[in-house]
């Protein structure tokens, strides 16, 4: 698999993520046989947002393979003072192996991406979301014994960075998504269309509804998000307002398939977009999630810096 970077889902085709999955897969079954796959290279992990798995499972994913890796808060270093993101992009590639980054504009990460001669993770940006959306796949993967075609998965709640990487991970698995949000607060039209024509090369469906009902019946996994994403924290109180009645509750969770699994990503305001009644069920796989993160992004970073040449 060539690819420089790991931006989206979209840029990857099908049999490439069921490549990462089984990779993920192996190295999470014998992590030993992986120790020195990365040794002596070095990942950049610039934040300028908040974070406890990403940071957690990047640092130690490097040192399980070998590596290293360096936290740079965007606040600390001289980015966060105005310089250039081609600067630091060219600096940063004459000292390490690889950089990932989570900001805020979808561009900072991929002005990285196009500056940088090392590989670029995507780590979140306001727009997407892929690590998580790949490890979500690649758990649903794990529950249902490597069958994932033909069922459905419905995302409700805000149309953000989680809602876009769910809709274009979809059409790589061979699912069917649907998403459900309340007015106002629909998927970016462009990440619609272009997951709508993978979607539709698949054979796959996807649907954006305001309808949490329509969305939740006959699911195989019910997934939701925080209301008011890094960012907007300012717009917290409105969106309380605006997202009433889109809780995933029981009510809800016994519409979607018996056999259906909650997801969420994390961190989560029980009582919010979630009750604590199905977040703590037996229904939830929420901290396989977290831990499988790990796991993903082994695999990523092994395809992507693994024999690259400084
Ligand atoms: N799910 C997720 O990315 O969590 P963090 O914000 O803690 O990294
Ligand atoms: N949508 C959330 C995801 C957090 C992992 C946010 O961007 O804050």
């Amino acid at each position: 698999m060539k690819h420089k970077d790991f931006i989206e889902i979209h840029d990857y085709t099908a049999a490439e993520v069921q490549e990462i999955f089984e990779l993920a897969r192996d190295m999470k079954a014998q992590p030993g046989k992986f120790s020195d796959a990365l040794k002596g290279q070095t990942l950049a992990m610039i934040f300028e947002k908040s974070s406890t798995r990403t940071r957690v499972s990047f640092e130690v994913g490097m040192f399980q393979l070998g590596g290293h890796a360096l936290f740079l808060s965007a606040r600390d270093i001289q980015l966060g003072r105005g310089e250039p993101i081609y600067d630091t992009a060219k600096v940063l590639a004459r000292y390490v192996d690889g950089i990932m980054a989570r900001t805020f504009a979808h561009k900072t990460v991929t002005d990285l991406a196009q500056y940088a001669s090392v590989p670029v993770i995507n780590g979140l940006t306001d727009l997407s979301h892929p690590c998580q959306a790949m490890t979500d796949y690649f758990t649903a993967w794990e529950k249902f014994r490597g069958e994932l075609k033909g069922r459905k998965i419905a995302y409700v709640g805000d149309g953000n960075n989680m809602a876009h990487s769910l809709m274009y991970g979809a059409p790589k698995v061979g699912m069917h998504i649907a998403i459900a949000t309340p007015g106002g607060y629909a998927p970016d039209p462009e990440v619609v269309a272009k997951a709508e024509s993978d979607a539709q090369q698949a054979g796959t469906r996807m649907t954006i509804t305001n309808s949490i009902e329509e969305a939740v019946r006959d699911a195989d996994i019910v997934e939701t998000d925080v209301w008011a994403s890094m960012g907007q924290e300012e717009e917290a109180e409105k969106r309380r307002r605006d997202f009433e009645g889109w809780m995933i509750d029981q009510r809800l969770m016994s519409m979607a398939k018996k056999s259906a699994i909650f997801m969420h990503c994390l961190p989560a305001h029980r009582g919010e977009e979630v009750s604590a009644d199905v977040i703590d069920s037996e229904q939830s796989v929420i901290y396989d999630e977290a831990e499988n993160r790990l796991h993903i992004q082994k695999a990523i970073m092994h395809v992507l810096m693994k024999d690259r040449k400084r």
